[in-house]
């Protein structure tokens, strides 16, 4: 999401003239887009404030001016304290207000400005289109906020109360996209699968019906979403994985922890049961699809008998990938109030059997695609010389020897060796596919 604000950041500058550029130094305006979402990510704002104001003062020595701003959610929730702590600071924004940078700008140029404004429904409309290229995957955003309150999360109070973007805006913006080259596209929201945007009569549309109208669309090849809620995997859009081949076998779908007690302590609003049989009832429609979660440990009252349910449910989904964080109590949240805290060094350890078990589920399941043909998205340069790096329909990274016109193309490619984290392969011939037949 960050990502895909940072570019919209930078589509509204462009209309004043800013481009980006590779280093801060002697930039015209620097803007630090934050993360509230635990605290390690808060604690980073403050050390990086830090580092970056040298190069505001050695701009202003040089006789230069540099406007230093921070963006995203750490601005929405801290807004003032943000300039008390950082007196280097010009202007602090929330997630809600990026395109009235514009103004905000002049402004700043007399006064410290706080811009922690929620005019959401305007947002959008007021964000200049997708003109440039946006790269052979790119997100959209479809839908914003969050209003499950899940009792951890500070999503619904930074990024405010949900909010779906209109069909035909978003069916324009594709549009757009994919007549810059985009194949992919990755439909973003904090709660997308909760999207209900009204279409040109004025009818809700679900996200699986938004996904079959995308798919409709001509060069947009591969259609992704994240991140999705349990409880909003509908019907209409679980069949929508089995019936739109546009429609990639991979969800992300965080369950947060496989005790119901602890669920129903963090108010996720589904048992452990009820999230396995939406994985089976996807793997029924589309039997290969491959599951990523996000998973909390040490959640306040969590014993170790809570912890043994969340690695039950690991050994029973076999994931593709995971996200696991340790439980970070968050200001103004009901959890940062919960009796029950569990011991730092429990929570590493249990942190750490966790992710042992995910990363042998990852290497085994990127060890059952070795052998296999998959056709792949070449997304960027790799590493190495001569190397292209791309992604397979189950969203696993892979780097292959490939001429660079192949840029943007989705190819068939062999699998030939699986690690940790990504694939290697090697492009089918034509000459080759017919000796394998
Ligand atoms: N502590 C730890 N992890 C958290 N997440 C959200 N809030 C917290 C918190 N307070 C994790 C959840 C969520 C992911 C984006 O971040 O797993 O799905
Ligand atoms: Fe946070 Fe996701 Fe829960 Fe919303 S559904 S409160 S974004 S964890």
């Amino acid at each position: 999401m960050n990502v895909y604000d940072t570019r919209k950041m930078a589509d509204v500058l462009a209309g004043l003239g800013y481009e980006p550029v590779e280093t801060p130094e002697g930039a015209d305006m620097m803007i630090l887009n934050t993360c509230h979402i635990r605290e390690k990510a808060t604690d980073k704002v403050f050390s990086e404030l830090g580092r970056l104001r040298e190069h505001k003062i050695a701009k202003e020595k040089a006789g230069g001016k540099m406007i230093m701003a921070v963006a995203g959610c750490v601005a929405q929730a801290e807004g003032d304290f943000i300039l008390k702590r950082a007196p280097d600071v010009d202007l602090v924004f929330g997630p809600g207000s990026y395109h009235e940078l514009p103004e905000m700008i002049l402004k700043a140029g007399g006064e410290r400005v706080v811009n922690t404004d929620f005019p959401v429904e305007d947002k959008f409309d007021a964000l200049p289109g997708q003109h440039k290229s946006q790269g052979p995957a790119a997100f959209l955003s479809v839908q914003e906020g969050c209003d499950k309150f899940c009792t951890f999360c500070v999503v619904p109070y930074t990024r405010g109360a949900e909010y779906s973007r209109p069909v035909q805006a978003v069916l324009d913006e594709a549009k757009m996209m994919v007549d810059g080259g985009t194949k992919e596209i990755t439909l973003l929201g904090q709660n997308v699968n909760a999207y209900h945007g009204e279409n040109d009569k004025g009818q809700t549309t679900s996200l699986g019906a938004l996904i079959a109208l995308l798919a409709d669309i001509n060069g947009l090849e591969r259609i992704r979403y994240t991140t999705s809620h349990p409880k909003d995997m509908d019907e209409e859009l679980i069949d929508a994985h089995g019936s739109i081949h546009k429609l990639m076998p991979y969800l992300h779908l965080p369950v947060q922890a496989g005790s119901d007690k602890v669920l129903k302590a963090m108010n996720r609003k589904h048992t452990a049961e009820s999230y396995l049989d939406i994985i089976s009832a996807l793997r029924k429609v589309r039997p290969d699809i491959a599951m990523s979660s996000d998973f909390i440990v040490g959640f306040p009252g969590e014993s170790e008998e809570d912890f043994e349910a969340t690695m039950e449910v690991v050994r029973k989904v076999e994931y593709q990938s995971a996200y696991s964080f340790k439980y970070s109590a968050r200001p103004g949240t009901p959890a940062a109030n919960m009796a029950g805290l569990v011991r730092e060094d429990i929570k590493a350890e249990r942190l750490e059997r966790l992710q042992k078990l995910i990363n042998e589920q990852q290497l085994a399941f990127n060890r059952k695609t070795v052998g296999l043909t998959l056709p792949v998205l070449f997304e960027r340069k790799g590493k190495n010389d001569g190397q292209l790096q791309a992604r397979t329909p189950y969203n696993q990274s892979i780097n292959v020897p490939a001429n660079e016109r192949l840029l943007g193309e989705i190819v068939g490619v062999k699998v030939t060796e699986a690690f940790g984290n990504s694939l290697a392969g090697e492009v089918v011939t034509e000459e080759m596919t017919l000796k394998s037949a």
